[in-house]
């Protein structure tokens, strides 16, 4: 099994709006509009959106903020994959990582998860990503400057450094 990343074109939309909107996906994700999605793709706003192939065929999709000229990491925004418990996710979050801790003054990765969401939660754990609780300033921050915290949901991260020395042979 093979799984990478490569950029989302406009031509991914329909395969990604399809999964996001699926009833077997939304309540474990946000939903966004056609023009958000483009948005990312285009890249503006520091916004990455990532196809995440499995053995050449898109499986899933991963949008990302680029945090690092506000200290505040690299932040996963959404996380999706269209067949679950096959491996899939926990190889591309593996491989988002590598490239995420590799760029320059790159310190932490974070994302926000559902309390009640183990199955991502035991993916975001296998890879090392540890339940983070900033101070009321800081959350305050990441609110204002990256995406709102709520109630029931709980921030995760991992140091570059941590995800680098567990994983010296990449
Ligand atoms: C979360 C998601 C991206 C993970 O990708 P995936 O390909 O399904 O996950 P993987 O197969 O790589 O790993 C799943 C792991 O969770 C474990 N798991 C599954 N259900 C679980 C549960 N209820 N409790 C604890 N662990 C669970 C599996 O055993 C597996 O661990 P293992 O590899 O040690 O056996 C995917 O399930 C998904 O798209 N879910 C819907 C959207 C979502 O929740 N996104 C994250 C929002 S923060």
């Amino acid at each position: 099994m093979s799984t990478c990343l490569r950029p989302t074109t406009a031509a991914d939309l329909a395969f990604v709006t399809a999964l996001e909107r699926d009833p077997a996906n939304n309540r474990f994700i946000g939903q966004w509009s056609d023009e958000e999605h483009l948005e990312a793709i285009a890249g503006r706003a520091r916004r990455e959106h990532w196809i995440i192939e499995r053995d050449g065929r898109p499986a899933g999709y991963l949008i990302a903020y680029d945090g690092r000229d506000r200290a505040a990491g690299i932040y996963v925004k959404r996380l999706l994959v269209a067949d679950k418990e096959r491996g899939t996710g926990k190889a591309a979050l593996a491989a988002f990582l590598d490239a995420a801790c590799a760029r320059p003054g790159a310190d932490h990765v974070w994302l926000q998860v559902f309390d009640w969401n183990a199955r991502a939660q035991a993916v975001y754990v296998a890879l090392g990503m540890r339940r983070y609780d900033p101070s009321p300033e800081e959350a305050a921050r990441l609110d204002r400057t990256m995406d709102a915290g709520r109630e029931g949901v709980s921030r995760m991260r991992i140091d570059a450094s941590a995800w680098k020395a567990r994983s010296p042979a990449r």
